[in-house]
Order: structure tokens, then C-alpha cells, then sequence
């Protein structure tokens, strides 16, 4: 037997490499490293982690609890299932290894506006985050109404109103116009529809990070990041069935946006800019990204009146293009 070889297509695209571009790829983020955080753990507050019985209420209680910032909202070992949690200024979920927490499939465990659909969300908050090396897990398989190898049908949550169309069902994990993000170390898992979504944030790292989604579920994005200045993506690893990082310009620009050292396979793009296009990306780097096994590795959607200003692929891009057995 031939051991399978790989097709490997190495290239380098180098684009308008200019000293302003090293200073975005060396952006410091003033990520706060905490001085004597506070820690509460969710089993104090009457969470179960059965799997069965709803956590929600403990666990927004920790969260709400917080008076001192840094604070971690800890989960030992355990199955958190859970209708939508808020995060507030200054916590951190510390999702523990062998945590998971599992977002809830009902309707009714999401707020009553679609655009907040999230297992967990933070608005307007600053210094917040999820680490931890747990899990995050959306149920997304617990969405498809109909498997299918091309394209599995999901559920849609349209006939409540609450949305139009067929992509009516609640991401992962959002913050919506927050500053000092950090989400490192954790998975995130099954998300029904986008995963991690970064919306009007500033100041946003996001490392360590693993995301899958299903291979086969539309929409699944891995990590969305609209309007949104300074963002640092690295050592993520993002396999997933839509696009793995889709930077979206809606209501305003996107700026100074970093990924690098990361990994990524995708039934779809592995960088997609758009469609979402409305104001300038400027001062987008991709440095080492791998894709493997990806329909496409670029997608440039720019169609909307948005201009796409220094985009760098630095040192080297490698696509695997596909398995050839002999
Ligand atoms: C983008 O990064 C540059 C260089 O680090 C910095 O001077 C600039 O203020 C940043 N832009 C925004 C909008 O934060
Ligand atoms: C974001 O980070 C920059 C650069 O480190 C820092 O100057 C700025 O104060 C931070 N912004 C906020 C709102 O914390
Ligand atoms: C967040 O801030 C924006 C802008 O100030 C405001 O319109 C919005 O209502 C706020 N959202 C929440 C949930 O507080
Ligand atoms: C992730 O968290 C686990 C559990 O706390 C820890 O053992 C591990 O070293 C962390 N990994 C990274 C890359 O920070
Ligand atoms: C609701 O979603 C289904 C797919 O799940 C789609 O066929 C239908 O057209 C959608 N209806 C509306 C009103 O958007
Ligand atoms: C990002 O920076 C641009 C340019 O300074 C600014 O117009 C925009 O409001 C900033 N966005 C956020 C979310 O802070
Ligand atoms: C490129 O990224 C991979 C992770 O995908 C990492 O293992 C490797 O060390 C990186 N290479 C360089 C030169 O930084």
C-alpha cells in the first residue's frame, strides 16, 4: 500500500509590505493580565453541571455576584446546560477541563431579540473573556431537521418572528460593543449557526482557541468579527463547515485586524472578507495560516462600497489542496 502523499502548494503573497504594516502585526493589546483575581464557582451558587437540569440561574447569579474586577466564574468538571448567560464588565468564565457548557435548544432560552441569540453574550462590557480549557458546546447537530452530505436543513425559528429566513437560530458566543476582549483557551464546539462573533468591539485577543463545527451544517461560521478595531487571532484552530474567519464591515470600519499561526479547514473560506462590505477593512494581516482540506482559502466579498486598504499576507500560506492516494 502507497502511503497517501500530500499535495502540497506552498506560495507567498506579499502585498504592499510597508513599515505600517509591522506595526499592526505587532499591535499590544493591553490584554489585562489579572493581579489577584476573584474566583466563584458556579457549584456554590447551586449549579448542578448534571447535564439535565437547567444551570442558568446559578450560573448567572456567579456572574452577577461579581463586585471586584478581574473576576472568574469558575466551572469544575461538569455539564452545564444553560439558556443564555450575560456576561458583565470584568468577568471571565473559567471554563475548567472536563467543563462543557451546553447551550440550551428551546426557543424560550433565548432572549426575545434574535440579534441576541447567544448561549453566552456580553454587551457593552469591558475585560471579558472565557478561558479555562473547558468547552462551550451550541447543540448544533440538535438543530438539523435533515442530514445531508451537500448540505444538512436545519431548524429555522423564523415562524416566531423573530427572523426572516433560513438562518434563524442562535450563535455561540457574542460580544456586542465591548472593549478588552480575550477568549483563550477553550473550545468552542457545535455551534447551530456562527460561533465566535466579535460586533463594534475594541481591543479583542483571541488565542489557544478550538473551534469545530459540523462539516456539513451551513452557517457555522468560525469567528466572525464585524466593526471592530485591534483584533489579535493566534495558535486557533478552526475546523468547521462555513467560513473560518469573516471579517464584516456593517456599520462601520474594521480595523487592524491580525491572524496568525492558526490552522483552519472549512467546507467553505478560510478567510473570507464580506459580503458584509458596507465600511473600509484597513490594515488586515494573515501571517502562517494552514488550510487544509478547504473549498476555498481566500474569499475578497467587497461589493458594498467598503475599500479594502493594505491587506498583507506575510511570510507564507500553506494550502493543502488535497489527498492524492495512490
Ligand atoms: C491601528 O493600529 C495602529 C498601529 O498600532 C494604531 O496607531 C492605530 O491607532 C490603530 N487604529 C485604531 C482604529 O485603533
Ligand atoms: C486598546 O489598546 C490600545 C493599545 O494598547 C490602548 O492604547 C487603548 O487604551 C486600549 N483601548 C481601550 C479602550 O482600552
Ligand atoms: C450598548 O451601547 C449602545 C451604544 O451606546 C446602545 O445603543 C445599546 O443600547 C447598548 N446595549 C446594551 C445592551 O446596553
Ligand atoms: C489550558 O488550560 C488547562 C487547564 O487549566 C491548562 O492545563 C493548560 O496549560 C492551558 N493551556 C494553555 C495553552 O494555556
Ligand atoms: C423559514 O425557514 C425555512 C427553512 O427552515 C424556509 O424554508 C422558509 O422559507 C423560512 N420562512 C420564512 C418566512 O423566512
Ligand atoms: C474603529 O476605528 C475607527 C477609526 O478610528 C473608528 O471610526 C471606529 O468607530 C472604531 N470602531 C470602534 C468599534 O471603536
Ligand atoms: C505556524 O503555525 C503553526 C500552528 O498552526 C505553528 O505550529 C508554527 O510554529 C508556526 N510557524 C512559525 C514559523 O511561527
Amino acid at each position: 500500500m502507497a502511503t497517501p502523499s500530500l499535495l502540497v502548494l506552498t506560495f507567498v503573497i506579499q502585498l504592499l509590505t510597508q513599515s505600517q504594516l509591522v506595526t499592526s502585526s505587532t499591535i499590544q493589546l493591553p490584554v489585562s493580565t489579572p493581579r489577584e483575581p476573584i474566583t466563584l464557582s458556579v457549584t456554590d451558587f447551586g449549579a448542578t453541571g448534571d447535564g439535565i437540569h437547567y444551570d442558568t440561574t446559578a450560573i448567572q447569579s456567579a456572574v452577577d455576584s461579581c463586585t471586584c474586577t478581574p473576576c472568574y466564574v469558575s466551572f469544575p468538571p461538569g455539564t452545564y446546560l444553560t439558556a443564555t448567560i450575560f456576561l458583565r464588565s470584568g468577568v471571565f468564565l473559567d471554563i475548567q477541563q472536563g467543563a462543557t457548557l451546553l447551550g440550551g435548544t428551546r426557543l424560550h432560552d433565548y432572549p426575545r431579540e434574535a440579534w441576541r441569540w447567544y448561549v453566552v453574550a456580553a454587551e457593552n462590557a469591558s475585560d471579558v473573556g472565557i478561558t479555562g480549557g473547558g468547552v462551550v458546546d451550541g447543540q448544533g447537530l440538535k438543530f438539523v431537521q435533515r442530514f445531508d452530505e451537500r448540505k444538512n436543513v436545519m431548524v429555522s425559528w423564523n415562524q416566531t418572528g423573530a427572523c426572516l429566513g433560513d438562518e434563524c437560530r442562535p450563535r455561540l458566543v457574542g460580544f456586542l460593543g465591548c472593549t478588552n476582549v480575550r477568549v483563550w483557551n477553550v473550545t468552542l464546539r457545535e455551534p447551530a449557526y456562527w460561533c465566535l462573533h466579535i460586533v463594534r468591539c475594541r481591543n479583542i485577543s483571541i488565542h489557544d482557541v478550538s473551534i469545530y463545527g459540523d462539516f456539513n451544517t451551513p452557517n457555522n461560521d468560525g469567528i466572525d468579527i464585524e466593526d471592530s478595531n485591534n483584533t489579535i487571532i493566534t495558535r486557533c484552530r478552526i475546523d468547521t463547515g462555513d467560513d473560518a474567519i469573516c471579517p464584516k464591515t456593517y456599520t462601520g470600519p474594521l480595523y487592524n485586524l491580525t491572524a496568525r499561526d492558526s490552522w483552519i479547514r472549512t467546507k467553505s473560506s478560510a478567510i473570507k472578507l464580506g459580503s458584509a462590505s458596507w465600511f473600509d477593512f484597513k490594515h488586515l494581516v494573515f501571517d502562517n495560516i494552514t488550510i487544509v482540506e478547504s473549498h476555498r482559502g481566500l474569499g475578497l466579498q467587497i461589493r458594498d462600497g467598503g475599500k479594502l486598504i493594505l491587506l498583507a499576507f506575510l511570510t507564507f500560506f500553506r494550502a493543502f489542496a488535497g489527498i492524492i492516494d495512490e
